[in-house]
Order: structure tokens, then sequence, then C-alpha cells
């Protein structure tokens, strides 16, 4: 019988540092993260859109994994609007598969939760029953989305919720940043405190001014996760396919820590060139 090759690379579970670190403890819950923004030990997230990426991040001590619309440019859409519940839920459930430790958010995508609180209930409750996952994130903090909120978190639902940029209204927001004047962060930081006391369980603020993300955090007793906000949240996060360079194009505000497109390409044509020149098998 033919015996399958193993890659030789470590298991990925086997990168976690020694039996006695911090990483190795259970599973994180939202809980925990607001005790962390307590005891000011900073949360690491990233997004991640299949079981392979999921199971990498997992092992290498991410503490949220964020299954977020922003996939959509992972599968050729040019924006996050056209991807619907159902892609997000079958990449959901490949991520979900590949987790052991990180807490795991599923972004609700553009107009399931927008129309009404049935609405997001429906699409919240679908996400939590067929993925597995812990909680949902929600974009936006103006009246009607905190109210929805209050009534999601009341029945159960962790959320997480995403102010600033926000890329669902980016044919009214474009891709700028945003609370730039007094006015403008001063309306962020009051959606900031509605979506707390709605009870969302953490906060994403992106791309906005530094000073304004450092008052919003030290406002909040739940923990910020910034992306394109300045050093002062509690967390970062960033979008995977930026930090390993598979994205195409990338904000301003990523860092990009590998690039994979070069790697991959690199291995690609190697292959090619010894498959044409019958050097493999
Ligand atoms: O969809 C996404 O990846 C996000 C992050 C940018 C926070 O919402």
């Amino acid at each position: 019988m033919r015996e399958w090759g193993v890659v030789k690379f470590p298991n990925p579970h086997s990168l976690l540092p020694t039996p006695h670190s911090p990483l190795r403890k259970m599973a994180i819950t939202t809980q925990q993260l607001i005790q962390w923004k307590q005891q000011g030990r900073s949360i690491v997230a990233l997004t991640a859109w299949d079981y392979t990426i999921a199971q990498l991040l997992d092992a290498a001590g991410v503490d949220l994994i964020l299954v977020g619309d922003s996939m959509a440019v992972v599968l050729g859409y040019e924006t996050t609007l056209p991807i619907t519940l159902d892609e997000m839920i079958y990449h959901a459930k490949s991520v979900r598969r590949g987790v052991k430790r990180a807490l795991v958010v599923v972004d609700l995508p553009f107009l399931t939760y927008q129309e009404s609180l049935q609405q997001a209930m429906h699409s919240a409750g679908r996400v939590l029953k067929e993925t597995g996952a812990q909680a949902v994130k929600l974009e936006g903090g103006y009246p009607a989305i905190a109210e929805t909120i209050a009534r999601l978190v009341q029945a159960g639902i962790p959320v997480m919720g995403h102010v600033g940029l926000t890329p669902q209204s980016v044919h009214q927001l474009g891709l700028r940043q945003q609370g730039k004047t007094q006015e403008a962060g001063e309306r962020i930081l009051q959606e900031a405190i509605a979506l707390e006391q709605a009870g969302v369980f953490s906060l994403v603020l992106e791309h906005i001014p530094a000073d304004l993300a450092m008052q919003i955090t030290q406002k909040l007793s739940i923990p910020t996760i910034g992306i394109g906000a300045g050093t002062h949240c509690d967390g970062q996060v960033l979008v995977t396919s930026d930090v390993l360079g598979l994205a195409e194009k990338h904000p301003p505000f990523a860092k990009v820590y590998t690039n994979l497109r070069e790697t991959i390409t690199k291995a690609v044509q190697d292959y090619a060139v010894e498959v044409r020149d019958r050097k493999f098998p």
C-alpha cells in the first residue's frame, strides 16, 4: 500500500509555549478577555477563513480568531458586501474545526441583521448553532444597532461591536479614516459607550485617530481591539491575508510580516519547471 508523505513541519500545536505557560490553558472565553483588560494584558487577534489557517493561528497562540467578512477578498469579491450568511457559516465551520484555544467570533454580513431584530436573531442564532463559534460581530453603533445588540445579548448571544471605519458602509464612508473632527470623534465615542451599555463584550475600533482610540479605551471597561487605531487599544487585530502577504493590496495601517505570494509563486514555478523537464517525479 502507498505510504502518504508527511510534511516535515512541526505539529502546529507543538509550537505552543511550554506546558506551564498561560497559553496552554483552557479555551478562551469572553470573560477572560475582559479580565485581561483589567490586568493590562494585550489581546492578539487575527482573521481566518479555513481550517488550515485557523489551526496555524491557534497553535501560534492567537487569542481571538475572527471569521471576518473581509474574507470576501480571499473569495475574489471587490468589497465585503456580496458575501452571504451561508458563505460565512460554511467557512466558520471549517475555522472552528481547526481551533482548540482561541475565542472564535464570526461577522454577520451586510444586510443579515439590519432589517429587523428577528432577522438579526435568526442570523446570529444560525451562526452559533451551526458553526460552534462563541460570538458574532456586528458593525455600527447607531441607536437601532445598539438596541438589536442589547436584545441578542439578552438572548444569550455574545456580541462584539465594531465602530469607526465600518467596511459594510463603504459606499457611504469610503475607506477613509473616521473620527478626524471633534464632532465625528465625539459621535464615535458616544457610539462606543452605547454599545458597551448594550452589552458587547469587546469592541473593534477601525481606522480612527490614536488619541480617540485611547480616549475610548480608557472610558470603557470592555476591551477595545484596534485595527489602524494606534497602540493604546487593549488588543490588535489584522487581516491575516494582509499579514501573510497573500492579498493583492492592503490598507496603509496593515503590517505585512511575510510575502506568501512570492513564496507560493516561486514554489509553483519550480514545480512547473521540474515537470516540464521531466525531473519530477
Ligand atoms: O472583516 C474583518 O476582517 C474585520 C476586521 C477588519 C476587524 O472586521
